[in-house]
């Protein structure tokens, strides 16, 4: 049932206090089109007339008992200490089928309440909490836009009447607001540290000023800073006193954290510490910026909750000359080994991608100072190998298979315990192919079920040197051990069966850390020193890829991608397309740090199916969603064999291809190693991408030839490789749009 159309069933709805709070909730309903009784009760009846005049409510009174009965749903809009009473007054007078809902900011001592007047939690008493306020008050400020896209927590109990639920969230939902549930416990918490603490402060820093004598000298001078941290000292003082009356002990924990904070401050301010502050702001000044990107998908949930939707059109361009952004695996090796050097590196070039700042963060939760990014400039005050400090709580990777492989090796080798957490995505990846040989030098390492995430890994164990035949071609099982190898005694080894990237080799080199290499096996000594040096990162071919077949199905098409990174071990996309016939040269070759860089001309030119060489799939894994769109436009069949790990990677990036090209209409023969790809006309349609970046951009390619236009759903994680793909698209002349959140598989746009 639609949530206006439960609303609709509603006889009256009563509000019970008219602020800015109840008289909001009346306006937006009104605003939304509902035309059932609202009525009020306040203490004021200057309010009660004034919502009247504002058409907000049909009527109201300052007594409870002529509006209770006959009312369907209750809403209690009053500070938190005045709800028991409101209760007491309420409870004889409600029809059977009411429903009572609150919006107080905190929930326990309210659910206390509760319990003191009924003498249990009524089934159909359902707490909630709009998280949408001002500094105003009162009815006259009312705003019909207060909950749009914010979040409403619900807070029902395990014998709450699912019906009474239903009814609260129809309520919400149709004035624009975003439901959560939560318990009461956790509600209180969360609200403590994001909110409460927050009011707390900006009341006593404003009071502790306006208390001294030249007070108006100092309002008269209070600069931007003074007044965006003290807004929120204007709001209602009667509410806020409630709050922390209500909340007691969850805001006192709240506020010991923050003392110690302060303490900390103090002290590098104190002794003239100036990289202990930078240590501090750039950590904070990260963690804002962050979760502001974060925030703009949603609050309070990671954004794998959230369908972002993309919509690409046949008919697109593909010219120009562009810069893709920062190869992510130099990036998360850039930051991993500036933190581990004795120095400070520079770096540019770095990917600001979802995935590499997780990364970043993860080093400063281990106090490394890292200033930046700003603009792909990073600096690192390397601590040296020992220097890492145990993190505050779990190390949280987001995405990246990359990251967590990796910190499980250097990891493995520290004195403290830490534990590597990741989104829905890399929690179902396997992690036993590192745990195990990092087991066979010592390292104790739990897994979830199954060797998934997350890992927990206990320090302070001797790491002793290996030899590892790896099972499969795998840069990041080698970097793993070449990673803990630092810290071994003796010498680790890693024999690969089929060559994979080499970054770490060629950045641990370049730190001044000889790893050498023979054949398939790559080695160095544990107990040397990293020295730090300037890295300049190149492009990444992986992003570079998706304007690569972009250009190479399109007719017409004529792309210069710049400063891409061209390491023979990450080429395979380009042999693979030359061999299927695409018009590409290579030019103004270089080396950049230690690593080979180049600019790819690529125009369009008709392609043909082949069965892609088996010694190229390591060196082109991560390129199979878009060359599987290059296949599509092939004329004849592409067939890849030996290709297993992509079932691995950020989805089971063959089953997930194959079922978008069934989408669209591409003939297709799955087998456990691959695909057979036959090219030819396809269709529009609506793809899953599964939260994995490169199908969702693979499709986006795949538009260029469409008959029809490609929907592709769970594109948030683009984010994670290529935050401005969506622009660089439209700059060359294809036609992919955000359209950002939609229900996932609703068909019409
Ligand atoms: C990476 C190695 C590859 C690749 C991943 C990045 C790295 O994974 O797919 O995107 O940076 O080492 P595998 O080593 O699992 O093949």
């Amino acid at each position: 049932m639609l949530s206006s159309e439960r609303l609709a069933g509603e006889r009256r709805i009563l509000l019970v206090g008219l602020g800015l709070i109840g008289g909001s909730l009346a306006a937006a309903l009104r605003a939304a089109g509902h035309r059932g009784e609202i009525l009020a009760c306040d203490r004021d009846s200057n309010e009660i007339c004034l919502g009247q005049r504002m058409k907000l409510i049909d009527g109201g009174s300052t007594q409870l008992a002529g509006l209770v009965p006959g009312a369907s749903l209750v809403v209690l809009c009053v500070p938190v200490m005045a709800m028991q009473g409101v209760m007491a007054e309420i409870a004889p007078l409600l029809d059977d089928d009411a429903v009572v809902t609150d919006v107080g900011s905190t929930k326990g001592a309210i659910r206390d309440a509760a319990i003191g007047v009924f003498g249990h939690m009524p089934p159909n008493l359902v707490l909630g909490h709009p998280i949408a306020g001002s500094e105003k008050s009162g009815v006259a400020a009312s705003n019909p836009e207060l909950y749009r896209d914010h979040k409403v927590i619900l807070t029902p109990e395990p014998d709450s009447d699912p019906e009474a639920v239903a009814r609260v969230a129809a309520m919400w939902s149709v004035c624009g607001a975003q439901l959560l549930d939560m318990s009461v416990a956790r509600h209180d918490e969360v609200l403590a540290r994001t909110s409460h603490l927050p009011h707390l402060l900006a009341f006593s820093l404003v009071d502790s000023l306006a208390r001294q004598d030249e007070r108006l000298e100092i309002f008269r001078y209070a600069a931007g800073g003074f007044r965006d941290f003290t807004r929120i000292a204007g709001s209602d003082p009667v509410m806020w006193r409630d709050v922390y009356l209500a909340n007691r002990d969850a805001v006192l924990e709240a506020l010991d954290e923050f003392e110690a904070g302060v303490a900390r401050v103090r002290a590098a301010v104190t002794a003239g510490d100036g990289e202990a502050m930078l240590g501090i702001f750039t950590r904070a000044s990260h963690a804002r910026h962050y979760f502001n990107t974060l925030l703009k998908q949603t609050s309070y949930q990671t954004m794998e909750q959230q369908n972002v939707r993309y919509r690409a059109l046949p008919g697109g361009q593909v010219q120009g000359r562009i810069r893709v952004p920062g190869d992510k695996s130099m990036s998360h090796r850039s930051i991993m080994l500036g933190a581990l050097a004795n120095g400070v590196t520079e770096v540019e070039g770095f990917l600001e991608g979802e995935d590499s700042l997780a990364t970043l963060q993860a080093f400063r939760d281990m106090g490394v100072v890292i200033e930046g990014p700003h603009q792909g400039r990073v600096t690192i005050h390397g601590v040296g190998l020992n220097g890492l400090k145990q993190p505050p709580g779990p190390l949280y990777v987001g995405n990246s298979g990359t990251a967590m492989r990796l910190f499980a090796g250097l990891l493995a080798g520290q004195a403290f315990d830490t534990e590597l957490t990741g989104d829905a995505s890399l929690t179902k990846r396997p992690m036993d192919r590192v745990a195990n040989p990092l087991r066979e030098m010592g390292a104790v390492i739990d897994t979830a079920e199954n060797g998934r995430p997350p890992l927990r890994i206990h320090g302070g164990q001797p790491l002793k040197g290996i030899r590892y035949e790896m099972p499969m071609a795998s840069a990041q099982v080698k970097s793993c051990l070449l990673l803990a190898g630092l810290y071994a005694e003796g010498e680790t080894r890693a024999i690969e069966p089929a060559p994979t990237r080499d970054h770490t080799e060629r950045m641990l080199n370049g730190f001044g850390y000889k790893v050498e290499r023979q054949g398939a096996e790559a080695w160095l000594t544990g107990g040397g020193s990293l020295e730090a040096c300037p890295i300049d990162v190149p492009a990444d071919i992986s992003s570079a890829t998706f304007f690569l077949v972009a250009a190479a199905i399109t007719p017409g098409a004529d792309l210069v991608l710049e400063h891409v990174g061209i390491n023979p071990t990450r080429i395979g996309v380009i042999n693979i397309l030359k061999a299927m016939g695409a018009d590409l040269s290579i030019s103004n070759e270089r080396e950049v740090g230690g690593e080979p860089v180049a600019d790819l001309h690529i125009r369009y030119a008709p392609l043909k199916g082949i069965d892609i060489p088996e010694d190229q799939v390591p060196l082109a894994i991560d390129e199979f969603p878009a060359l599987f769109i290059a296949a599509a436009n092939a004329e004849g069949m592409t067939r890849l064999r030996g290709a297993e790990e992509l079932r691995v990677k950020e989805s089971d990036r063959i089953q997930v291809m194959a079922d978008g090209l069934a989408q669209i209409g591409v003939e297709h023969e799955v087998v456990a190693d691959g695909i057979d790809i036959r090219g030819g006309a396809y269709g529009g349609g609506l793809v899953d991408s599964h939260g994995d970046h490169r199908i969702a951009m693979a499709f986006s390619v795949a538009a260029l030839r469409a008959q029809g236009e490609i929907l592709i759903d769970d594109c948030a994680n683009v984010a994670t490789s290529f935050p401005n793909f969506v622009a660089l698209a439209s700059e060359v002349g294809m036609q992919v749009e955000n359209l950002g959140a939609v229900a996932p598989g609703q068909e019409a746009s």
